[in-house]
């Protein structure tokens, strides 16, 4: 049997017809929400991925604004700009986009995000309250992830998660999310990495299987359980010289074996990428309702 495949731009476009009517509700209250982008060097995937966040805010209203820096911009100015950022009401999120020059510490980038405008949400005071179970934003793509199971009829409560890819952005706080005691959560997670032994024998465990190792189809067909849900967060760019631009994006799921095996899948692209960026948005939104009722 073939598997389900999980259309991450139609689920997309649902968030985004729920976040029209805020953004309504908004605009008639006079507040524009506005999104404030830092962009550092020209590294392809990061440049096209701001680019596709930018065309996603125009699309459903709300404002944004790039501010890109050359590759060897110092720290200070760095920092400099996200305190005017924080400073100006104009926006209502900030996103400093990942990853940075070696020599630019992220931890100090990031840190300096005032946490009421952070709908990255990779500030420690929202990873914190999102650990406690008590969230303000929620970092998109683990949010993403999330809400695409739900909208897809995989609610993950009592099942068996496995996440492979311990990273800030999406390993950790999706584990974090889903061992919640809370509607949409209540999963047994396991979560692995580089060090875990006899990998395969853990993901054919899981229930719902999700690969954000950052490895081009890592992810083959025998270590999936038959019946599985397999979420693919990778977006990796491989040599093809038959493709129209000389790559091809894959994810870390060897798509053609798996989707043989699965119960349901999601594609690259056209899966976890577009929710992640509706979530994005989701949050932009939240803030700017956050930010501005405690303006009277
Ligand atoms: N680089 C890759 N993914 C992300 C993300 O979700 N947010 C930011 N700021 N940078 C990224």
């Amino acid at each position: 049997m073939t598997a389900k495949i999980i259309d991450g731009n139609k689920l997309a476009q649902e968030i985004y017809d729920e976040l029209d009517v805020d953004i309504r509700q908004l605009k008639e209250r006079g507040i524009n929400p506005g999104l404030g982008v830092v962009l550092v060097g020209e590294d392809p995937a990061s440049v096209s991925y701001v680019k596709g966040k930018g065309k996603a805010c125009a699309r459903i209203g709300i404002y944004e604004e790039t501010i890109q820096l050359p590759s060897d911009a110092p720290e200070e100015e760095i920092l400099r700009i996200v305190d005017s950022l924080n400073r100006n009401s104009k926006f209502h999120g900030i996103l400093v986009q990942l990853p940075l020059p070696e020599y630019v510490s992220e931890e100090r980038v990031t840190n300096r995000i005032s946490p009421e405008k952070d709908v990255d949400a990779f500030h420690p005071v929202n990873m914190g309250k999102m650990l406690k179970g008590e969230p303000y934003l929620l970092p998109c793509t683990a949010h993403g992830i999330q809400r695409l199971l739900l909208k897809s009829g995989y609610d993950p409560e009592g099942k068996h998660v496995v996440i492979c890819g311990r990273s800030n952005i999406v390993g950790k706080p999706l584990a974090a999310m889903l061992m919640q005691k809370k509607e949409g959560a209540n999963a047994t997670v396991t979560l692995c990495h580089t060090k875990t032994r006899d990998l395969t024998s853990i993901t054919r465990q899981a229930d719902i299987l999700v690969a954000s190792m950052g490895s081009p189809r890592a992810i083959t067909a025998d270590m999936v359980k038959p019946g599985a849900v397999v979420i693919d967060v990778g977006i990796n760019r491989v040599t093809d010289p038959t493709a129209p631009k000389g790559y091809r994006l894959v994810g870390d799921v060897d798509f053609d074996a798996v989707k043989e095996k699965a119960e349901a899948i999601t594609p690259v692209p056209g899966g976890v990428g577009p929710m992640t960026v509706a979530m994005l948005l989701y949050n932009v939104v939240a803030a700017a309702k956050e930010i501005t009722s405690l303006q009277s």
